[in-house]
């Protein structure tokens, strides 16, 4: 059943003529922009990066002097951004700190199925996992939350989150902004609710989930940026549940997008939007003069149908994010590369197989997910074109683990600029088509699958979510072995 996109709280379009923006809340963008703290890892004997991370509970002032109860990382509301390279041997020492199970999965990392930290490495209440791979793909801006099977939605959008920055040689030899914090900012998205009490609901009379009435950014509300660089780099990450997000300036200048999910774009692409929808990533730099002041916003979502969140009701939903602050003497980055990192394009004539996947009600393939069942069986080494197919009038998304895909057409078309790189979530718009390439170069565990799914958090909560193994030439998939069992 569809019900009604209600966004009436949120919105109300200005009728002079200027850009229809309001802001979630009404706030005073006066607050400076928190930046996640950098994890510090330890190096063992063997040269392995250690990191910590306990998810706990704690409190964020939404409104303040009425703390709201929120979860995160080592701290009260998402976690610290690790940052690692492209090579680094990593163990990531996770404790369970809540009262109930949860994982932890590293949304767009190429690493083992039993390290995913998807719905079958489960960590109860006091457990400890420990979780090690070789980071192997190029820079990038990724991030991890967790991915217990029904609670999601729950999990993520109570604040556990957080990015996993990864760093290569090709991006360190670029001319880009690169000083964490000061000119290479995260900024980690999420909308909230609060009820009479300001604690967080999750109102589900939305379609696509619970679309929230405030905006944090970085957990920061009504959040101010001093940009002291004249270029400074944004890592966008939409961490809500729902929320399509259609990320421009102020003015309307251009941003310059130079990294989808992941990783660089061969050159930078100069838009006004950049559009994003739960679980994805983008990273633009952009230009400022001294003492300038510009506002981040986000603009009506285009879902093909015009704008509206689903294109269904006409629904406005324009506010500000985030206010941009330059001080009146700016450091030069240097002169912004045009070129940025060789792409090799996966081709369709390599691929050795199709897979169809149609989403549908709350279904992939008319099967809800069971945890039971593997649903798909890929051999090793192969490139696959998966052609993905929204059948609703509504939004849906569509991520797949382990792999970053490239997308050969998008309703027969070739994806745009903004989607020519490599990603692993994409917006599907409604009754459309997508093609998907993506190559399986290594990893076999007949026995752990790896996910795909809808990435609005209610749907892959409620069933829109499969299965698939990676296997050996001639080799079958096996019963499911929960839990990790490491060597
Ligand atoms: Cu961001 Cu399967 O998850
Ligand atoms: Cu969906």
């Amino acid at each position: 059943v569809v019900t009604a996109l209600a966004l009436t709280t949120v919105l109300a379009g200005c009728s002079d003529g200027s850009p229809d923006v309001d802001t979630i809340g009404r706030v005073a963008f006066d607050t400076a922009l928190a930046i996640p703290p950098l994890a510090e890892p330890t190096t063992d004997a063997v040269g392995r990066l250690h990191f910590d991370l306990t998810a706990q509970t704690g409190t964020v002032d939404v409104v303040p002097g009425t703390p709201t109860e929120t979860w995160g990382f080592n701290g009260p509301y998402l976690g610290p951004t690790i940052v690692a390279a492209s090579g680094d041997d990593v163990q990531v020492d996770f404790h369970n700190g809540l009262k109930e199970p949860t994982t932890v999965h590293w949304h767009g990392m190429h690493l083992p199925a039993r390290a995913d930290g998807g719905p079958h490495q489960m960590v109860a209440p006091g457990d400890d996992w420990s979780p090690r791979w070789t980071v192997d793909q190029p820079a990038t801006t990724l991030w991890y939350h967790p991915h217990p099977h029904g609670e999601t939605e729950r999990h993520v959008g109570r604040g556990l989150a957080g990015m996993f920055i990864v760093r290569d040689e090709a991006e360190a030899a670029l001319s880009l902004p690169r000083d964490y914090g000061v000119d290479d900012i995260p900024v980690i998205v999420q909308d909230v609710r609060l009820d009479a009490d300001g604690q967080l609901v999750s109102d589900t009379r939305d379609y696509i989930g619970p679309v929230g009435d405030r905006l944090l950014v970085n957990g920061t509300v009504g959040p101010s940026l001093a940009v002291t660089t004249d270029v400074v780099r944004l890592r966008l990450l939409n961490a809500s549940p729902a929320r399509i997000y259609n990320f421009a300036l102020s003015d309307d200048r251009d941003l310059a997008l130079i990294g989808t999910d992941g990783g660089l774009l061969e050159r930078p692409f100069a838009t006004r939007a950049v559009q994003l929808s739960p679980g994805e990533r983008a990273e633009v730099l952009v230009r400022m003069a001294p003492g300038e002041r510009i506002t981040l916003q986000s603009r009506d979502v285009d879902l093909g149908g015009g704008p509206g969140l689903g294109g269904l009701n006409g629904a406005r939903d324009s506010f500000d994010v985030l206010e941009l602050v330059a001080s009146d003497a700016l450091n030069s980055v240097g002169t912004v590369p045009q070129t940025l990192v060789p792409m090799e394009r996966l081709d369709d004539l390599d691929a050795t197989g199709e897979r169809r996947f149609v989403l549908d009600g709350k279904q992939i393939n008319q099967q809800q997910m069971d945890l039971g069942r593997i649903d798909e069986v890929v051999t090793v080494g192969d490139t696959e074109v998966w052609d993905v197919r929204n059948n609703m009038a509504l939004p849906h998304s569509f991520h797949v683990h382990d792999v970053q895909f490239q997308l050969l057409s998008i309703g027969g078309d070739p994806p745009p600029p903004e989607l020519a790189g490599y990603k692993d979530t994409i917006l599907l718009r409604p009754n459309t088509d997508y093609r998907l390439i993506m190559r399986f170069t290594d990893y076999t565990d007949p026995r752990t699958p790896y996910m795909y799914h809808c990435h609005l958090l209610q749907h892959e909560d409620q069933g829109m979510m499969g299965q698939f193994v990676v296997v050996e030439p001639g080799q079958r998939a096996g019963t499911i072995e929960s839990g990790d069992t490491h060597d």
